[in-house]
């Protein structure tokens, strides 16, 4: 039996035709400078295309991505404006202090937007005393919300108040994707408030590995000395290139069909009984439920044994949907949350 892994969408294996790019860039000649492979450059013009941006880098995760940015605009000293559930704060290991010298200002937010006028407040650079604010991260879609989307009028709100204060936006768009989708935008919409983005290319997208830092020109061209600095400067990257070529043409017209079976989860975990969940919540890919008389980890444990993966997170468990679950693997999870709020 194989188990259905709800545990991430980065665990979607790469589709036959991702396969098949991969086989043939594998053997096409590999380019030797950072940015002389045939492959990896025509993935990032398609990127830096598909968000209206002047460049793009293909770099091993978003993480990278995410720490690059925060290097390109950041010195020793310096905050970024962030709030404190975003993955740069919660999940990367204090990456920006160890790499940048930087720190994060937190603000008050719900699920990923920033209360304005904190963020107005944090925006002043005030006097010698205060630490130089040098960047605003948003997070879009909110990973630790379950997905959430921020809206275009935010992301555009928080866009002016930055701006007015001659502070870049960057935003960690791992999922931007599936953020236009269930807002009904191009990504590059979303990308518009932001002077650089990242994005996964191995996430709801499907390929094995990769994502991508896009920006202006000048700032891409810093970042590939900056990600060689972090040790990312992989060669030869065709291979993996090729993958996120197919992703990008062709799953993220699809996505929606993952939100549509994340919302069906989350509605019929609501109807169960020792299990809440919010569908009204569900906007993209990412349920979060919690379970009522037991605990997560029991959940999870008793999932498992019925060959369901589920990940404990944030005082529940989270399910995320990706190419690889489908309606009736769906249908197979909620017979085995069933058996096992059952006590089966
Ligand atoms: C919002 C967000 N940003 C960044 C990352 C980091 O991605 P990676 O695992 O590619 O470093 C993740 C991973 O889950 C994420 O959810």
């Amino acid at each position: 039996m194989t188990s259905i892994d709800l545990r991430s969408d980065f665990i979607a294996r790469p589709t036959p035709d991702m396969v098949e790019a991969m086989a043939r860039a594998a053997l096409l000649p590999c380019g030797f400078g950072p940015r002389e492979d045939e492959t990896v450059s025509r993935l990032e013009a398609l990127a830096a295309a598909t968000l209206g941006k002047e460049d793009a880098l293909f770099v091993p995760t978003c993480m990278m991505a995410n720490q690059i940015a925060i290097h390109l605009r950041c010195r020793p000293g310096d905050v970024f404006v962030t709030e404190g559930d975003a993955h740069v704060v919660t999940s990367e290991s204090a990456a920006a202090a160890a790499l940048s010298g930087a720190m994060p200002r937190i603000i008050p937010a719900v699920n990923g937007a920033l209360e304005l006028p904190a963020l107005a407040a944090a925006l002043d650079a005030g006097d010698a005393q205060r630490a130089r604010p040098a960047l605003v991260v948003l997070e879009n879609t909110h990973v630790r919300s379950g997905g959430r989307c921020v809206s275009l009028r935010h992301m555009h709100s928080v866009g002016d108040l930055a701006a007015a204060k001659n502070v870049p936006v960057h935003l960690d768009g791992a999922r931007i994707f599936n953020a236009a989708a269930a807002l009904g935008c191009p990504a590059r919409d979303l990308a518009a408030y932001a002077e650089t983005v990242s994005f996964n290319l191995n996430k709801g997208l499907g390929a094995p590995l990769g994502a991508i830092l896009a920006g202006p020109a000048a700032l891409i061209a810093e970042a590939v000395r900056i990600r060689q600095m972090f040790g990312g400067g992989w060669r030869p990257a065709g291979i993996p290139a090729a993958a996120g070529i197919i992703a990008l043409e062709t799953m993220v017209d699809r996505l929606a069909d993952d939100h549509a079976n994340a919302r069906r989860l989350a509605g019929e975990l609501a109807a169960m009984a020792g299990i809440d969940a919010d569908p009204a919540a569900t906007e993209t890919n990412i349920v979060l439920a919690r379970p009522t008389t037991m605990t997560p980890d029991a959940l999870t444990a008793g999932l498992a044994r019925l060959e369901v993966l589920v990940l404990p997170f944030a005082g529940g468990v989270r399910l995320v949907t990706h190419h690889e679950i489908t309606t009736d693997a769906v249908d197979t999870a909620l017979a085995a949350f069933r058996t096992v709020l059952a006590g089966g």
